[in-house]
């Protein structure tokens, strides 16, 4: 793993001063998302296999992945948002990446659960919505920052060039 996926969800933290105003509220308001939870699996599962190329890649494994991701979805709202969960986020995004899944799908699944979350938490005022929104933006960062660095780490491999030298040719500092 390159260090560029943790530095900026560190960076991420520390603009929005997550740990301060989001990360004290998720486990306040999750059991009224949890109370959701079902119907945001399933409905994040039925959006998903409109597709039918994202049809295919799910096939036959619904309810197994039905399972990950109310796992997923308990433990974004645990209040715990430091060294462990970023390996643990990063390695869902190296499975996404394993499973060949186009970073596309990762965003337009993201939105849904944007406004899925803020449905679920229209009671709860905006603060509930905003700390939703934080995590599921950082989660979305780190497993979109798993491609990224798969990406490099595939050019780095084809060109021969060092990785740490393509990530800085290709940034803007
Ligand atoms: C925000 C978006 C997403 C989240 C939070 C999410 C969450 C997860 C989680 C928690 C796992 C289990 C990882 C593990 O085994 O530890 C998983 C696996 C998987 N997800 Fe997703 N997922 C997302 C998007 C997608 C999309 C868009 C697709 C398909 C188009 C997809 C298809 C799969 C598949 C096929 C696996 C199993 C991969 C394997 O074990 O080989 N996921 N996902």
């Amino acid at each position: 793993m390159s260090h560029t996926t943790k530095e900026n969800f560190i960076k991420a933290k520390l603009f929005t001063r997550f740990d301060e105003l989001y990360a004290p509220v998720l486990p306040r308001i999750k059991a009224t998302v949890m109370q959701q939870q079902q119907i945001i699996t399933d409905t994040f599962y039925a959006e998903l296999s409109k597709d039918e190329a994202a049809a295919k890649i799910v096939a036959g494994r619904v309810d197994q992945l039905k399972a990950t991701h109310k796992a997923w979805m308990e433990e974004l709202f645990n209040g715990d948002y430091g060294d462990d969960y970023f390996d643990r986020r990063y390695k869902i995004g190296e499975i996404h990446v394993k499973a060949k899944i186009e970073p596309y799908y990762v965003e337009v699944v993201t939105s849904y659960l944007r406004r899925a979350f803020a449905d679920a938490l229209i009671e709860e005022g905006a603060e509930a919505i905003q700390a939703s929104l934080a995590i599921l933006d950082l989660d979305a960062m780190i497993i979109i920052g798993a491609y990224h660095e798969d990406r490099m780490r595939r050019m780095s491999e084809v060109t021969g060039m060092n990785q740490k030298l393509l990530e800085t040719l290709m940034s803007f500092g």
